[in-house]
């Protein structure tokens, strides 16, 4: 087994800052065309942000003083697991007969990355990463809490340009706190958004809106981490076993500066970041009774309107929905629970790829269907891993597969999430 990938720098967290190491320093020196050109421009820009997010602000509060909504707050994101299944986990060998591997069978730290999704393969896609876009999804939750769960990890924060952007569904745009006070954070933005397909709307949408307003020279030194508005803590994390926390805001820097998709959840060891494809596209749920969360009363609501297209799973809905099938069709990429990075060029990138962009419009489109309790929700937080993240070569492919013992059979939750024994890999 050839191990042509490098393993992940040593200097961790540090990597994205201006001090990072030579491989890093590289990359720099190739973007300091732009760079030179930009520069005062880009001061300039931020001053003018500075001063437009104070006033996007004042002016979204004033006519969200006039026009409160009565929404109702759901809970709009609770994780999307079926909870009518039983809730033991049933791992099936897909290959009959397939032995364990020897014992003396050694697993490197860099194959452990790869398997937690934590690698970083190439060092052609490290950046320098200069602005953190943060996309909220927000409903009705103290905000306040992105300066612990967010800025606050944030390292090198003199330097670091931190732009926020509030996805407001449930008209509590007067509620959002002053984040434009925090020196770290150089531009806010507040957009109202309808309460229509829970948090995936809201990313789907700022995507879109993204790639309007960015160029790529911008997007170069830029990563964007969409988060829900709930605290990170213990209580709120409902997907163990399979994954055991959260994954911070500094190791998601260090993984999406290498160019990665960062997952805001960790595997638990002997789970993957990667599902099996074929296992994961027959993914879907018959029927649907989930518990949200209304004036504080835990309900549980039933939904006859769930799969009202009546698609047959994933693939079907990739198919005929978005056009689009996941570009790896071995594994795949699956980020549950709605919190992750993206470095920002793989989104302007794809943006210009027609296929991708039509998908990215239509992602858009499909969500304000209002689907945050219908199958599209659930079809929709198993792509966004699979379509963003850069696909593994057959290389790491194989990697993956070679460590793999067991594909998780569960519909409606992890189907197709591969395992591995526990021994090798704890
Ligand atoms: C973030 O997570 C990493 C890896 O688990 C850990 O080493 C680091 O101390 C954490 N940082 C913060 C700020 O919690
Ligand atoms: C689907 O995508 C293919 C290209 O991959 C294109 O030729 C075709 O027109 C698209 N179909 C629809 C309905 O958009
Ligand atoms: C964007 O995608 C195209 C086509 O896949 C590729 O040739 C190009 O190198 C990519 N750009 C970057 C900055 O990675
Ligand atoms: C969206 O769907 C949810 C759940 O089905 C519902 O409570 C809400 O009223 C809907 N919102 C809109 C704007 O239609």
């Amino acid at each position: 087994m050839t191990s042509k990938e490098r393993r992940p720098d040593k200097h961790g967290s540090d990597m994205w800052r201006g001090d990072a190491p030579s491989a890093t320093q590289k990359i720099k020196k190739l973007m300091e065309p732009h760079r030179a050109k930009g520069a005062l421009w880009k001061w300039l820009m931020l001053g003018l942000g500075t001063m437009l997010g104070v006033v996007t602000m004042d002016v979204v509060r004033k006519s969200a003083t006039i026009a409160q909504t009565t929404a109702i707050p759901v809970e709009i994101l609770a994780p999307l697991m079926d909870t009518s299944t039983s809730s033991t986990i049933m791992s099936v060998e897909l290959v009959p007969g397939m032995k364990e591997l020897p014992r003396d069978f050694t697993v490197t730290d860099f194959q452990k990355q790869l398997w937690w999704g934590e690698a970083i393969r190439e060092s052609d896609n490290q950046i320098i990463v200069e602005t953190i876009e943060v996309a909220i999804a927000y409903c009705s939750s103290d905000l306040n809490l992105i300066y612990e769960s967010v800025l606050s990890q944030v390292p090198n924060q003199k330097q670091a340009t931190v732009k926020i952007t509030v996805l407001s569904k449930c008209g509590n745009e007067a509620d959002v706190p002053n984040f434009i006070e925090d020196p770290r954070v150089k531009l806010v933005e507040v957009i109202p958004l309808p309460n229509v397909g829970g948090c995936d709307y809201a990313y789907a949408y700022f995507v879109n809106h993204y790639v309007a307003k960015t160029t790529p020279e911008e997007a170069a030194s830029s990563v964007v981490l969409f988060t829900e508005d709930t605290p990170r803590t213990m209580e709120n994390f409902r997907i163990r076993p399979v994954y055991k926390g959260y994954r911070n805001i500094t190791e998601m820097l260090r993984i999406a500066s290498g160019g990665e998709f960062a997952c805001g959840v960790t595997p638990d060891c002997a789970y993957s970041a990667f599902h099996d494809t074929p296992t994961l596209y027959e993914f879907r749920i018959n029927g649907y009774a989930r518990t949200v969360v209304q004036r504080g009363q835990s309900v549980i609501e039933d939904n006859k309107d769930f799969n009202l297209l009546r698609y047959q799973n994933l693939r079907e809905w990739h198919e005929k929905a978005l056009n689009w099938t996941f570009p790896n069709s071995r594994v795949t990429a699956v980020c549950y629970a709605a919190t992750f990075m993206i470095p920002a060029w793989r989104i302007l990138n794809l943006s210009q790829q027609p296929i991708e962009r039509h998908v990215m419009k239509t992602l858009e489109k499909e969500m304000a269907r209002n689907v945050s309790s219908s199958i599209e929700g659930h079809f929709s937080e198993r792509t966004w891993a699979g379509f963003y993240s850069v696909p593994l070569d057959e290389d790491h492919t194989n990697l993956i597969l070679d460590m793999k013992s067991k594909i998780v059979l569960r519909q409606g939750a992890y189907h197709g999430l591969l395992k591995s024994n526990r021994e090798r890999m704890c």
